[in-house]
Parts: C-alpha cells; sequence; structure tokens
C-alpha cells in the first residue's frame, strides 16, 4: 500500500525512538523506502547501526559531514522523499521549525522541504502543555505540518497525560491516509464560500452576521489536502488562511460573487459563506451622524444569490455544485425545497436548533441530501465534517454513476 513511496523518517532525541525502529520495519514491510536522519540527541537512543540495519541504508547525522554532502546534500535530500516523517518529534524541533532555525542536518532538511511533512510528537507532558509548545504546534498546523498524536498515558519520566508518542501502528496508519488522501483530486479546481459578508451603511457601520467561517474553512482546507487547485472566497473572519488555499478576501456579497465568477472554471463549488440577503440600497458617502433629527431610515435592496448564480452559470457551471441550509425544523423537506429553488446538486443540511451548539461551536450535525437521497451524518468536528464533504465529492468526481448519493437511504 506504500509501494515505492520515499519517507525521509527525522529521528530526534527522546526515548520514544525505539519505537521509531519498529515503525521502520513495517514502512519497508509495505514497500515504503526509508532515508533517516538522526539528530545529535537522537544518538543517545539509538545507534546509527540499528536504523541503518532497518532502512537498508546510509543514516545521515551531521551538517557539515563532507562525505554526506558529496554524495547528496541536505537540500536534495528532502527534494528526494515523498514525505518526511518526524519521530519522534521533540518539544526542541517543533521549536526550531516553528522559528525556521536550521542548525543541523534535521532541522535544515525541514525548513529547505517543500514536500508534507508528519510530526508524532513525544515530550513530557508539562513541555507539551507549556505555551510556547502549544503555540508552535499551533504554528506549524496553520502552515500546515501534519501530526498524529501525542497520545495519553504514562509516560517514561513516571508521569501521566498528553505527551507519548503515537504507538507505530497509528504513525503508519497516518502516513497511509496521508498518501491515500492526497492526489484524490489532484488536476481538480474547487472553489468554496466562507464567513459572513458585511454591508456596508456608511463608512464605519456595517449589517453583518456572526457566521465564524469555520465550516467553510475546513472545507477549503480539506479539498487542498486531497490535491484539488482550491479558492477560498472569505468574508470578514477571525481565523487565519487555510494552507494551501488561495484565499481571497471580500466584504460584501456583491464582491463575493464577482470574486466566485473570477475563480471559475472549477469542477466543484461549496457554498458554505453566510451571505446577507440584503444589504443597504446606499452606503452614505460620509459617517451618519445623530443631529439632524431621529433615526435615518435603511432601505434595504436584495443581494444576489451566489450560489444560484453559479448553479445556473450556463457552461462555466461547475460539475458539483453544494449548498448549505441551516434548519430548525423539518430538516430535510426544507433542505429539500432549497435544492431545488437553487438549482444546486447537494445541499448540506444544518441542524442548528440551539441544543446542537452547532452556530460558532467547533461541532456540527448535517444531512448530505441530494435529489435521490439523504445521509445523516453523526455529530463531528467541522475539519471531521469537511473532510467526510470531500471524500463524497472525490467519490462522485471520480464518475460515480448518476446522482445517487452513497448509501443513500432511498
Ligand atoms: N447563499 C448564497 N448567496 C446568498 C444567500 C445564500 O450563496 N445571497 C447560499 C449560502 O452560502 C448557503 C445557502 O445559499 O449555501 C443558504 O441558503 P439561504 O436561502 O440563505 O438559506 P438559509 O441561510 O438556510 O436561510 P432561509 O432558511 O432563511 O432561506
Amino acid at each position: 500500500m506504500l509501494d515505492g513511496k520515499r519517507i525521509l523518517l527525522v529521528v530526534a532525541g527522546g526515548i520514544a525512538a525505539y519505537k521509531t525502529l519498529e515503525l521502520i520495519r513495517r514502512l519497508r514491510e509495505r514497500g515504503a523506502g526509508v532515508r533517516a536522519v538522526l539528530t545529535r540527541a537522537g544518538a543517545e537512543f539509538v545507534t546509527p547501526l540499528s536504523l541503518a540495519a532497518l532502512t537498508g541504508d546510509k543514516v545521515y547525522g551531521e551538517l557539515f559531514d563532507l562525505t554526506d554532502e558529496a554524495e547528496m546534500g541536505h537540500i536534495q535530500l528532502s527534494r528526494d522523499a515523498d514525505l518526511l516523517v518526524v519521530a519522534p518529534a521533540t518539544a526542541d524541533i517543533m521549536a526550531k521549525l516553528a522559528s525556521g532555525r536550521a542548525d543541523d542536518l534535521a532541522s535544515t532538511a525541514l525548513l529547505a522541504t517543500d514536500k508534507p511533512v508528519l510530526m508524532a510528537p513525544a515530550m513530557n507532558v508539562r513541555m507539551w502543555e507549556h505555551p510556547a509548545t502549544r503555540d508552535n504546534h499551533a504554528t506549524l498546523r496553520r502552515r500546515g505540518t501534519l501530526f498524529v498524536g501525542p497520545n495519553q498515558g504514562d509516560m517514561a519520566c513516571g508521569e501521566y497525560g498528553f505527551g507519548r508518542m503515537a504507538e507505530p501502528e497509528e504513525i503508519l496508519a497516518a502516513i497511509a491516509g496521508h498518501f491515500a488522501a492526497a492526489g484524490r483530486l489532484a488536476g481538480r479546481r474547487a472553489l468554496v464560500t466562507s464567513g459572513p459578508t458585511f454591508e456596508p451603511l456608511d463608512p464605519v457601520r456595517f449589517l453583518g452576521n456572526r457566521s465564524s467561517g469555520r465550516q467553510g474553512h475546513a472545507i477549503a482546507e480539506a479539498l487542498a489536502a486531497a490535491g484539488a487547485e482550491t479558492t477560498l472566497v472569505t468574508g470578514p473572519v477571525a481565523l487565519p488562511d487555510p494552507p494551501g488555499v488561495a484565499t481571497v478576501h471580500v466584504e460584501t456579497a456583491e464582491e463575493m460573487l464577482a470574486a466566485c465568477r473570477a475563480a471559475l472554471p472549477a469542477e466543484v463549488a461549496v457554498c458554505a459563506a453566510a451571505v446577507a440577503d440584503w444589504r443597504p440600497a446606499r452606503k452614505a458617502e460620509q459617517k451618519l451622524k445623530k443631529d439632524g433629527g431621529g433615526a435615518p431610515p435603511v432601505a434595504l435592496v436584495a443581494n444576489p444569490d451566489i450560489l444560484a448564480s453559479l448553479a445556473a452559470a450556463g457552461p462555466q457551471r461547475p460539475a458539483l455544485v453544494v449548498g448549505f441550509a441551516a434548519e430548525t425544523e423539518n430538516l430535510e423537506a426544507h433542505a429539500r425545497a432549497k435544492l431545488a429553488k437553487k438549482g444546486c446538486d447537494w445541499i448540506l443540511a444544518n441542524d442548528v436548533s440551539p441544543q446542537t451548539g452547532t452556530f460558532g461551536g467547533a461541532e456540527t450535525t448535517l444531512y448530505l441530501i441530494g435529489p435521490d437521497g439523504s445521509e445523516p451524518w453523526p455529530k463531528m468536528s467541522k475539519r471531521e465534517a469537511g473532510r467526510r464533504l470531500v471524500d463524497r465529492i472525490a467519490e462522485r468526481l471520480g464518475g460515480a454513476e448518476g446522482a445517487r448519493l452513497p448509501g443513500a437511504a432511498q
């Protein structure tokens, strides 16, 4: 299942390094080629000889080793890999990559690479929970570094908590999952809308809504992770731009529509934005003042419906147009009516009854509804929902017959 995949494995200094030996064995059993870089601290825990015996290759150590550099430069080392895996990933190596330091071969290879990096952290629970490590973890995740673990449990230092390196089996599954997911939508173009729109009343005031953009951003990130060339058109949100996604920032519905049109053609469009249905008929040139009488009358005019216009884009219409519906009752009936009205292919109906905590929260309860069926999804994180939608999109664009949803109830 990993035939021909080339893994550059960075082994940093932690007691969990002994588990990495088992990981190498399992990777090679599954057909992957493994080349190891051992840090100076890592060499205190496992020997170069053990790594060389298991990888069947030379082990790379010092940055300024003239023999190594003559055979293979440190840049080439990381370029030659399909994936860089850091196991164990210590607090130190996470800090180095987060701050861009490169003072040994391992950190230099990590900084020089343009390939995905998967880290399996292993450290004392207090080190893992230290604000510095939390920040480094968040920074690396934002930039697209993948993580597996750490797990909770007893640790070699005698404490209990998060910090145990994931088991070799879990790291292997994460590696296999990465290769299975990456590339499923390679060569496809995707467009996602996210966040609220702000509709100006005057230079300082606007009509807006509380959409966080979390769901749309998670979908864009999952599409990009699956290899799609993804454009995210987002209203004002407090989220970082997702890694690997071309992000266009807009404020109003009209700007959002123009940015979406500019991003066509695309094979798939997912409209997750909470677009304001109306905007003030005119934006005052200057700030509205209190003097001069009572409250100013605000006349509203309808905004363009971005989902409906993408679904009716003629020759430019994406093959798959997906919308959202926020409902508190009669979920399926309301969502079906919206599917027909907007002319899209699928609707993700969001149960936003107060007890679900969906609005602004990290979790969501969705139903995927198509013309022929519906699929209830259990409550899950918005990131997980993004990945599940990408699974369905990949199945559909992969040539599934008709419009039937996978596993659809008839
Ligand atoms: N949408 C859009 N442009 C608009 C309004 C909505 O693209 N001007 C999209 C949203 O991104 C979402 C779907 O249409 O995919 C939601 O449709 P909407 O009719 O606004 O439904 P609800 O927000 O669920 O509201 P209501 O039930 O009041 O119709």
